[in-house]
């Protein structure tokens, strides 16, 4: 397992949720300052400073938005750039905010854009990414709403499938299921079969829906007809780009195109996964998605400018500094509030919050244009992570790293302890490996754990239910050897 693995950075592009299911909305704006503070206390040791300055700039949003509209005009947006070492929180901050209630939000690496005129993307993709995400957000919500439907309605068609209507005398389908329930009542006088039919029909059909539900059909073949996205690869798109406009011409292309449908054989389990997206789809209304997404982008949007200090150069210099300071520029309108275009539609920046974050070990952020300064008004530091900081975060926040470990072993039917000096050993080699190799914040922890454990989680499940005890002995053995062998530890810890 690598650190990577571990990282709770979950999909790349996502806000992190504390429950998978959408909750029900409570705006993230409708949080005080105080009551956002707590919320983010729960999954992150410290950094005081910055929720404190996350939570205002947050509730300034709300504010601006409600004074009345000639003043609105006067106030600036209030983006904010969280400054700090890496793995300190910075991501996992806004990740979090962002994850409070479901605000759409977008992770973007600022050096990734490069000035308009050059090949790369252009700045505005990060706002038509934050609505695809929003876009994604808001079907989820609704699609979870009506699943149960959906799920009947798809339950319904393959029952269908099974048993069709237009056969008025199925046969029994064969397979290895109980056959014997499908044979037919006995044949004899005709009339009493006419009326019996139906009967038998509905009670088969019963039969058949509950072998359903209990999971005894699921690899039984049925035929079904699925629609087939229009292939418009062979076609002829323009060249170059690939993204924006382009993108859009794609999507609009298919989307034109008459839909075309091919029967294809598949078990019923592939068939209730797409019936029910095809239930779903019918469910759902695409244009209130589309609403309600627009909407959401622009009211709660937050996007995360990473690694902003890159496209800061030294000021007064040449060459690859003058195309930094063209993104720096390429930005302005972006955050001050402009109208882009997007597939679904116009969208105003003007209230999408813009949180931006680097170390700024070599520019400092008076190094950046001064009008984007401006645009940032907020800066607040990020503390570097120590002994103590390690303790907590090793066991307080809600996915502490701890309980993930516990989690896990616990599927295995055993149980792992760790005793407090044994968490406070961990904490002190985390934290003098940060000192003798590089500072990496508490992402130490991660690699620190893996080699800690890689005994255990190999040995599991032969090695028994037998509870698992680390104490400092325990750690000193599997850790102490490697922490003081200099070239082993470079690539182990
Ligand atoms: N203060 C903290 N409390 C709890 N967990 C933390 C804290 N700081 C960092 N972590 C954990 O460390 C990992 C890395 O943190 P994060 O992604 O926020 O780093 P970062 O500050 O954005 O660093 P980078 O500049 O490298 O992007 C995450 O898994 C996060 O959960
Ligand atoms: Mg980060």
């Amino acid at each position: 397992m690598t650190s990577n693995a571990l990282e709770s950075q979950g999909p790349p592009e996502q806000a992190l949720t504390s429950e998978s299911e959408p909750q029900d909305l409570v705006w993230l704006d409708e949080l005080t300052p105080s009551q956002i503070v707590s919320e983010l206390d729960k999954y992150i040791i410290g950094q005081d400073d910055a929720k404190k300055a996350v939570a205002i700039v947050l509730r300034n949003r709300w504010r601006r938005q409600r004074v009345e509209e000639e003043m609105r005009h006067e106030i600036a947006p209030n983006n904010l750039i969280l400054i700090g070492p890496t793995g300190v929180g910075k991501t996992e901050i806004a990740r979090r905010l962002a994850g409070l209630a479901g605000a759409p939000f977008l992770k973007v690496e600022a050096s990734k854009f490069t000035e308009v005129g050059y090949v790369g993307r252009d700045v505005e993709s990060m706002i038509r990414d934050l609505v695809d995400i929003s876009i994604n957000l808001v079907r989820a919500d609704r699609e979870y709403e009506v699943q149960e439907t959906a799920g009947k309605r798809a339950e319904e068609r393959i029952l269908e499938l099974l048993l069709p209507v237009s056969n008025p005398d199925p046969e029994p389908p064969t397979g290895d299921e109980r056959p014997h329930i499908f044979v037919a009542g006995p044949t004899g006088v005709a009339e009493e079969q006419e009326e019996g039919v139906l009967e038998r029909r509905q009670r088969t059909r019963e039969k058949l829906r509950k072998l359903l539900i209990d999971g005894k059909l699921e690899d039984r073949e049925i035929e079904i007809e699925v629609s087939q996205a229009p292939n418009i690869e062979g076609m002829m798109i323009p060249v170059g780009g690939g993204d924006g406009l382009d993108h859009n011409f794609t999507e609009m292309l298919q989307d034109m195109l008459p839909k075309k449908t091919k029967r294809r054989t598949v078990s019923v389990s592939e068939a209730r996964r797409i019936l029910l997206q095809d239930e779903l789809d019918k469910l759902v209304d695409m244009d209130e998605v589309v609403n309600e997404a627009l909407y959401r982008a622009e009211e709660m949007g937050i996007v995360f400018l990473d690694e902003i200090d890159k496209v800061v150069g030294l000021r007064g210099g040449q060459g690859p500094d003058v195309s930094r300071e063209g993104v720096q520029r390429d930005l302005l309108p972006i955050v001050e509030g402009s109208t882009v275009s997007t597939k679904y539609g116009l969208v105003r920046t003007d209230h999408i919050l813009f949180i931006a974050a680097g170390a700024f070990h070599v520019a400092k952020p008076s190094d950046m244009i001064p009008e984007l300064q401006g645009r940032f008004p907020v800066r607040v530091e990020l503390q570097s992570l120590g002994e103590e900081d390690f303790v907590r975060i090793l066991q307080e926040p809600k996915n502490a790293l701890l309980e993930q470990y516990r989690a896990m072993i616990e599927t295995e039917g055993a149980k792992i302890e760790f005793t407090d000096d044994a968490i406070a050993e961990i904490a002190r080699i985390a934290t003098e490996l940060n000192e003798r190799l590089e500072n990496i914040g508490a992402r130490r922890l991660q690699t620190v754990m893996t080699t800690l454990l890689e005994e255990v989680l190999f040995k599991l499940p032969e090695a028994g239910t037998d509870a698992i005890h680390v104490d400092p002995a325990f750690v000193q053995d599997r850790l102490a050897r490697i922490s003081e062998d200099e070239d082993l530890i470079r690539y182990i810890l």
